[in-house]
């Protein structure tokens, strides 16, 4: 990688040669643009923002929006028309509606209330694996990995489990998309799909109301006024699509990881109070959600000597903030014993008003996941050690996780 433009352009088209190793990438642009322009068809418009520093403040910046509407023009100049049925979240909202919008779930997703699901979580755990072959190569994401938080998620949102592998492919096609015509097509009519999933299944809610997340949410809108209908369906759908792949990519990517560093491996099976840090170590050396949601300046912005003009997007590369040597001493080796890696010193999960409403939960999924898979299958292995991991080709801004992960949980001899 020689110049800042051959750098953004890797980034926006997402090579595969960016997929296996964005860090090069990230590191150049760190020390030679920080604040950096993007080139068609993003337009002077997007600036990616590659620092701790800048990356950290921007997140919670209150003139970078994420009022989705008021940026309305700006994503149609640069992305074409797209449906924001599913959009009218708080993701999409800045205070006093994203203030709202999220205190109406925030209590299912306290530490508490989350420690709460352990045993759940624990059981799911010790199904999928007890399905998964042990002496043969396979696959573990779909069988481990995406099954575990997709299952979780709609058993607390209420989803019926006959409907979970409707869920995961639908969501799946929004989130693969890219700037191609088809590519746009399937978008939206999954994002059809899962509008009318979900009104028809709060429709069946508000008839039958269970012991569940939607019901509650049901309840909270048509006894205080809590939401309106376009909010329910669009929150619905959030923790839908925000709680599954996400966890599901870190769970793949730190089985990957830990599988590779036998001696970082080594030492969370020696001491089982590690997983916490490890995980943590995990989100920040690789973790699932390399960019934060766009956000758009809605005045004239400075970021480290940059201009950023009203009216631009604006995308923060997590993944780079993340190995920042400004803030991480030799943030390129994996350490899960790594001095200060406090919850809060990454930015894996976000930072600010927005930071991840579902972090407790992902924390505890993926804390189990690995316990009990390194529990169970002591001598698991990567299937091709010596093969270079397949990563997902997805357009920027993206989810960083495998394509694939085959693995032999108990090799023979
Ligand atoms: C927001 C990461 C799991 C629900 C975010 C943000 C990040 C993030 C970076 C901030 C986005 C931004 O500011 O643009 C992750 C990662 C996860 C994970 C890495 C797993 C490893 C979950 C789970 C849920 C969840 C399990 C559960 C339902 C949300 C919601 C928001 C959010 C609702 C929006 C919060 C707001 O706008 O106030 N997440 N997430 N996430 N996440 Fe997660």
């Amino acid at each position: 990688m020689t110049t800042t433009h051959e750098a953004v352009a890797a980034a926006e088209r997402c090579t595969p040669e960016f997929r296996r190793d964005p860090h090069a990438v990230y590191a150049h642009l760190r020390d030679s643009a920080p604040v950096c322009p993007m080139r068609p068809p993003h337009g002077n418009e997007t600036y990616l923002v590659t620092r701790y520093d800048d990356a950290r403040a921007a997140l919670s910046d209150p003139r970078l929006s994420k009022d989705m509407y008021g940026a309305m023009d700006a994503y149609r100049r640069i992305f074409g028309d797209s449906s924001v049925a599913l959009d009218d979240n708080m993701l999409n909202s800045d205070a006093p509606k994203h203030t709202r919008l999220r205190r109406l779930v925030n209590s299912a997703f306290t530490p508490r209330r989350v420690e709460a699901l352990r045993p759940r979580i624990e059981e799911i755990v010790r199904d999928l694996l007890d399905e998964c072959p042990a002496r043969e190569r396979f696959d573990l994401l779909p069988a481990f990995a995406f099954p575990l938080p997709i299952i979780v998620i709609c058993d607390l949102l209420g989803v019926p489990p006959e409907d979970r592998t409707r869920m995961q492919h639908l969501s799946t096609t929004v989130a693969q998309t890219g700037f191609g015509e088809e590519a746009k097509r399937a978008q939206q009519q999954a994002e059809e799909g899962l509008h009318a999933y979900f009104t028809d299944l709060l429709t069946a809610k508000r008839e039958r109301p269970g012991d569940d997340l939607l019901s509650a949410l049901i309840a909270a809108r048509d006894n205080d006024g809590g939401l309106t209908e376009s909010e329910l369906v669009s929150t619905a759908f959030l923790l839908m699509f925000a709680g599954h792949k996400t966890t599901a990519y870190l769970i793949g990517n730190a089985v990957h990881h830990l599988l590779s560093h036998p001696a970082q491996l080594r030492a969370v099976r020696e001491d089982p109070e590690l997983i916490r840090a490890a995980v943590e170590e995990l989100v920040r050396y690789d973790g699932s959600v390399e960019s934060a949601t766009f956000r758009y300046a809605t005045e004239d912005v400075e970021y480290g000597g940059t201009l950023i003009p009203k009216g631009a997007l604006v995308q923060i590369a997590i993944s780079s903030a993340n190995r920042d040597p400004r803030k991480f001493d030799a943030p390129d080796e994996l350490d899960v014993r790594r001095p200060g890696n406090a919850q809060d010193a990454h930015l894996g999960f976000g930072h600010g008003s927005h930071y991840c409403l579902g972090a407790p939960l992902a924390r505890l999924e993926t804390q189990l996941a690995l316990t009990r898979l390194f529990e169970r299958f002591p001598r698991m292995a990567l299937a091709d050690p010596a093969g270079a991991p397949r990563w997902l080709e997805v357009p920027f801004p993206a989810f960083r996780g495998l394509a694939e992960l085959p693995v032999v949980l108990d090799p023979a001899g």
